[in-house]
């Protein structure tokens, strides 16, 4: 028996074998009960003591080997099975990254200053813990004043000078007058026209964006907190006429050329005239703003020469614009935190 010619045969084999099934019937071939080397190793009984001293050792070697040879290959061919065919699919579309977006009335926000900004007017901020004096009396809305009940107020205990210093502006000396310092959160943006008159001679165009606080029940269309978009113009000149070039020029921009919209007179206190204005929403007209003429008295409270300026001020309400561009039917969704709403914009 030739146990070196079992040998190179059994070692070609294995390497060329190339699935687990073809390796076991090699396997049975060499090592089974009636492979050649377990023929030998049975007949080693019958041989010469001699030959079997040197016979035996080498066949019980030839076996061990070919038995570690045959698991090394097992265990090859079982690792190369556990992986993919091909690692990188190139032509696989890609991952999506999931990316931030703007909640609705950030992008409101952003648009309105856009267009005012684009049409000369700047764009300031003041502060939304106000006091009565800002708030109301230069407003023409004194202490007792049936008006006062249009703006359901958040009042705060105590009555310090508190942050609203901080927005005062500098370049001209503050009108010294006894001003009530009772605090609240300011119910619209309108005591920022007083600040902003205070501190700056006109001609000047500005808009206020800003959150304001009305202590009133929510509903579809109204919140406790929201947020007023206050536009001031005065100069020599500027007359109603203006204000309806500026603001119709806004909706346009706003929500296209063929936006419905209405003007109504209607009461506010440091006006004169006084108008809302009304835009078309599904089959109802929609409040978005108040406006009118600057009150004298208000031209008053800031120490302008009545005769020498006249102006138009008006504050919208942002959210209300939100929900028509966007076909929101519910204002107090924007402030729900609810993913589901958010995410559609
Ligand atoms: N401040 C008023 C409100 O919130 C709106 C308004 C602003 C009206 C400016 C006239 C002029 O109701």
């Amino acid at each position: 028996m030739d146990l070196f010619k079992i040998k190179r045969g059994a070692q070609n084999g294995i390497k060329k074998a190339s699935d687990i099934k073809t390796l076991e019937k090699l396997r049975v071939k060499y090592l089974g009960r009636k492979s050649e080397i377990t023929g030998v190793l049975r007949s080693l009984k019958n041989l010469p003591l001699k030959e079997r001293k040197e016979i035996g050792p080498e066949a019980n070697n030839l076996r061990k080997d070919l038995e570690k040879l045959f698991i090394a290959r097992v265990d090859k061919l079982k690792s190369q099975k556990s992986k993919p065919k091909t690692e990188l699919d190139i032509t696989r579309p890609g991952k999506k990254v999931s990316r931030g977006h703007l909640h609705p009335l950030t992008k409101i926000d952003e648009e309105i200053r856009r267009i005012f900004t684009s049409m000369n007017f700047s764009v300031i901020e003041g502060p939304e813990i106000e006091n009565e004096y800002y708030n109301f009396d230069a407003l023409n809305i004194p202490a007792g004043h049936p008006a006062r009940d249009m703006w359901d107020t958040f009042w705060l205990r105590g009555n310090q000078q508190f942050p609203i210093s901080n927005f005062q502006f500098s370049n001209k000396p503050q009108v010294s007058k006894s001003k009530s310092q009772k605090l609240l959160l300011r119910t619209h943006t309108s005591p920022m026209q007083i600040r902003y008159m205070e501190a700056h001679n006109p001609p000047f165009q500005v808009i206020i964006p800003g959150r304001v606080f009305r202590y009133e029940a929510t509903d579809a269309s109204h919140e406790i907190n929201f947020y007023n978009v206050e536009g001031l113009m005065v100069g020599p000149n500027v007359t109603l006429a203006n204000f309806k070039f500026v603001v119709e020029e806004f909706f346009k921009k706003l929500f296209g050329p063929k936006v419905k919209f209405r003007f109504r007179p209607v009461y506010f206190p440091f006006v004169e005239p006084g108008l809302e204005a009304d835009i078309k929403f599904g089959s109802e007209w929609l409040e978005v703003m108040g406006a009118g003429m600057v009150h004298r008295k208000v031209f008053d409270a800031v120490r302008y020469n009545q005769d020498q300026v006249q102006g138009f001020a008006f504050g919208m309400g942002p959210d209300r614009l939100a929900m028509i561009k966007y076909n929101i039917p519910d204002i107090r969704l924007f402030y729900s935190g609810d993913l589901r709403f958010i995410k559609q914009f």
